[in-house]
């Protein structure tokens, strides 16, 4: 049977949702084209995808946020790939997303990848495990400090699921769903078994919890780099600074004058303006963007089009199209696009916001 199985292997990438952790970016925007080192966290999902030599691609969208996840990804075929999109009506579940990529997925094996999370290694091997082996399923899981706040799964020893449980008061493993899960066809009837849960949503959990009570072999592999789950500001923060660390090189293609010093990995794309600054990696600095009489520290990413004059960051995301001016040190910060940060008065302060986009604050 081995290679039989992902012949046809497709993936379905979850991009619907309400993003309500991460307002109010996410009142304007999709949390799944939220930047990480001025690329989306949707495009390092659809990377992972293109190296696992998948090339059928679904991404489920909202009618909210649709538009701008077309206009941003394009038809994949840039990366080798052929994206359909399939419109969710309404948040209703995991699962439910399944419901809706029905047609699309027919009777192949699928990846089922949520559009907001990272992982700091391929999937390759995950779908060679789910290849050679007999089994329905096979789902990515990630040992964390607080399993209460997540799916867990009880995992056997010879890696087998045995239970799931969404968000337990007692869990009785620590291992987290991380939001890739590998299906055969069986998931769609798993799927029709179900009703929705107690939040009215057709959950994922409750479709392998099925496939597990009809006796359908379900396997587990463990994710032994990172994960994050960028659905908050602290988490965001925390992907940017292991993308920029782990995967950022020093590439100048902007404009630096002799008066300012680069130090580390440093990425300013081209048509970017760096003037009398200090830079000190990792860094990305996006297109077209002004940097003027500044220091920016480690970890930060200054999106496309931003300007900064005057002012000290530090560890921070700011989306495109920012402004920050004569701050004189803005950490753990994220940004929101055209929202501009001023300083008028004279007093020192460190500054640690979360401001939306084309918000205004002035200090
Ligand atoms: P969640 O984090 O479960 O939900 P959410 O995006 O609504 O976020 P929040 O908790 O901040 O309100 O979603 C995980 C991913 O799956 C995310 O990329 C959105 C996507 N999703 C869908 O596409 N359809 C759905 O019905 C749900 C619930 C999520």
């Amino acid at each position: 049977m081995a290679g039989k199985k992902n012949r046809n292997m497709k993936a379905l990438v979850l991009s619907g949702g309400k993003g309500t952790r991460l307002r109010p970016i996410t009142y304007t925007g999709a949390k799944q084209l939220v930047p990480i080192a001025n690329r989306p966290i949707l495009a390092y999902v659809l990377d992972n995808i293109a190296k696992a030599g998948i090339k059928d691609v679904g991404i489920i969208i909202s009618p909210e946020t649709g538009g701008e996840i077309k206009e941003t990804i394009g038809d994949g075929s840039n990366m080798g790939l052929s994206i359909t999109y399939l419109l969710q009506d309404a948040p209703r579940g995991l699962a439910h997303a399944v419901v809706v990529g029905r047609e699309f997925l027919g009777d192949d094996p699928f990846v089922m990848y949520l559009g907001d999370n990272l992982i700091g290694c391929g999937i390759e091997n995950f779908v060679e495990t789910f290849e050679s082996s007999d089994s329905d399923a096979v789902i990515l899981l990630k040992p964390v400090d607080n399993p209460q706040s997540f799916g867990v799964a009880e995992v056997d020893k010879s890696g087998k699921i045995t239970g799931l449980e969404e968000k337990p008061k007692n869990p009785k493993s620590n291992l987290a769903l991380v939001g890739v899960y590998i299906f055969s066809s069986e998931i769609h009837r798993a799927i029709s078994e179900i009703s929705p849960s107690a939040r009215g949503e057709l959950e994922i959990t409750d479709a392998i919890q099925r496939l597990i009570a009809v006796g359908k072999p379900v396997q587990s592999r463990i994710v032994d780099t990172w994960w994050l789950d960028t659905g908050k500001k602290d988490d965001l923060l925390a992907a940017n600074t292991v993308v920029l660390d782990e995967w950022f090189k020093r590439k100048i293609e902007g404009d630096v004058d002799s008066a300012s010093q680069i130090t580390g990995r440093v990425t300013i794309e081209k048509g970017a303006t760096v003037r009398n600054s200090v830079l000190r990696g990792p860094i990305a600095i996006g297109r077209g963007s002004i940097i003027e009489d500044s220091f920016i520290g480690p970890y930060t990413s200054i999106g496309q089009g931003s300007r900064v004059k005057k002012s000290i960051i530090e560890h921070s995301v700011i989306l495109a199209g920012a402004e920050i001016s004569h701050v004189d040190r803005l950490e753990d910060s994220l940004i929101g696009r055209g929202a501009k940060v001023i300083k008028c008065h004279h007093k020192h302060q460190a500054l640690r916001l979360m401001i939306g986009d084309d918000s205004v604050v002035e200090v």
